[in-house]
């Protein structure tokens, strides 16, 4: 009979690393070669990983690539991405040259606002409750700000007071939305802050109690944009024109625009781009990944329909034009960007000033990556770009040599046989100079 074993261990936050290590060993029988692969890489070191999460044991290292090729309001960009699929460093590369050839990406984006939320309930009188909080708009922005001297400092702060009367089924709740100027920061805790500071005083002026108080993800007020010309003589593909592919991609948008079945994969493309530069510069890929999603269904004319995040249309050349516009709440201070010295040598290498700059590029890094998606769907498929990685792979798994990979991968993918066993075969064939 196997021991029963225990996943409740006492005090396993207070171990050394080491210590920590050694338990899973016992736990999970790893060898010393499996419990090598949690090891720190000598750039980052254990000391600071060890700080930003509770129980560290080790790293788990993601690919980093760069995109090359995106010009974005003039200025050229290497972009670091963190992503573990195959294709998306390429197709963002190659769509970003294909924007250059129509002038590169024109980015803006808003002011860096968040917005933070205090639930308020049991509130007798809602709509006067709000009049009364709105009525105390700069006493609540001074206390807030008051919380908050340093964003204060350096131009940011709470910006304005806002309350929706939002009917539920456990009662009518006033909720009253803080938003905050959050700069080069995230803004997470200064928002927070603000929020839990203020609740008492919105809870004595409602005549109600406050529960929540909590940063917003549907971040509306903190937007990127990004637009971008891709020629259409550029897009010419095989047998197909480039206003034949224009028109094909107008086509693949749309279904995305119609269906919600296809838009979910169309904003999930968008954010294999997104979310890897969001993830190499140490920020928060959940809330931007909430945000966008959220955005997307929210901004629906049709009752919360999800949308596309991007828009394709054609312009008097029938060049094709697109453009992109999310939530992007990033920052430059603050959390791990700040600490994590893989986040800080890319934002280096990125040389963004701010914030803003910083999700004006990850806008861009989101369109290139949808057009790219699109452009491959709408013409010869995805597959064969995927399927020439995959066939990498298993050439390399079947014991290519370097100089001997790309004819291997070529055979595999002509016969569109991407195995482990004819690669093999394949292999020996060509050893031999025997192959096809
Ligand atoms: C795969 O990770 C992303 C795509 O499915 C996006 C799309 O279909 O637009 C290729």
């Amino acid at each position: 009979m196997s021991e029963e074993r225990s996943s409740e261990i006492s005090g396993f936050y207070r171990l050394s690393i080491e210590e920590r290590r050694r338990k899973l060993k016992e736990w999970a029988s790893l060898t010393d070669a499996e419990l090598a692969a949690y090891d720190f890489p000598p750039g980052v070191g254990a000391g600071i990983l060890d700080r930003m999460i509770e129980n560290v044991v080790g790293c788990f290292p993601l690919p980093l690539g760069i995109a090359t090729n995106f010009r974005i309001n003039a200025k050229d960009y290497l972009v670091p991405m963190a992503i573990e699929e195959p294709s998306v460093v390429a197709a963002a590369s190659n769509a970003a040259k294909l924007a250059r050839a129509g002038g590169g990406f024109a980015a803006q984006s808003s002011t860096p606002v968040m917005i933070g939320q205090v639930q308020l309930l049991d509130v007798p009188d809602p709509a006067a409750a709000r009049i009364r909080i709105l009525a105390e708009r700069d006493s609540l922005l001074a206390a807030a700000n008051a919380k908050d001297p340093m964003l204060v400092k350096f131009g940011g702060g709470a910006r304005e007071v806002e309350v929706r009367i939002v009917p539920s089924p456990r009662g009518t709740m006033v909720i009253v939305h803080l938003l905050v100027d959050a700069r080069d920061a995230g803004g997470m805790n200064a928002v927070n802050t603000m929020c839990e500071a203020l609740a008492p005083t919105l809870a004595r002026l409602s005549g109600g109690r406050a529960l929540l108080r909590i940063i917003s993800n549907l971040a509306v007020f903190r937007l990127a944009r990004a637009s971008a010309t891709f020629p259409r003589e550029k897009l010419a593909d095989g047998e197909r024109t480039g206003a034949e592919v224009v028109e094909a991609i107008l086509d693949a948008y749309t279904f995305a625009l119609v269906d919600p079945f296809r838009c979910a994969t169309h904003n999930k493309g968008i954010m294999n781009g997104i979310s890897a530069v969001v993830v190499a510069t140490g920020n928060d890929f959940r809330a931007v990944e909430s945000g966008a999603h959220t955005f997307a269904a929210f901004h629906a004319e049709d009752g919360g329909v999800v949308k596309p995040l991007t828009t394709y249309e054609k312009d008097a050349q029938g060049n094709l034009v697109g453009s992109i516009e999310l939530p992007m709440p990033v920052g430059l201070i603050g959390g791990a960007t700040a600490v994590h010295p893989t986040a800080r040598a890319n934002v280096k290498l990125l040389g963004v000033r701010s914030a803003s700059e910083l999700a004006q590029v990850i806008a861009a890094v989101g369109l290139a990556q949808n057009f790219a998606a699109l452009r491959a769907l709408a013409t010869e498929g995805i597959q064969r770009g995927h399927m020439e990685l995959h066939a990498r792979n298993i050439a390399v798994t079947a014991g290519a040599k370097p100089e001997e990979v790309d004819a291997l991968v070529q055979r595999l993918v002509d016969e569109h046989a991407i195995r482990i066993d004819r690669a093999r075969e394949l292999l020996e064939e060509l050893r031999r100079g025997t192959g096809p």
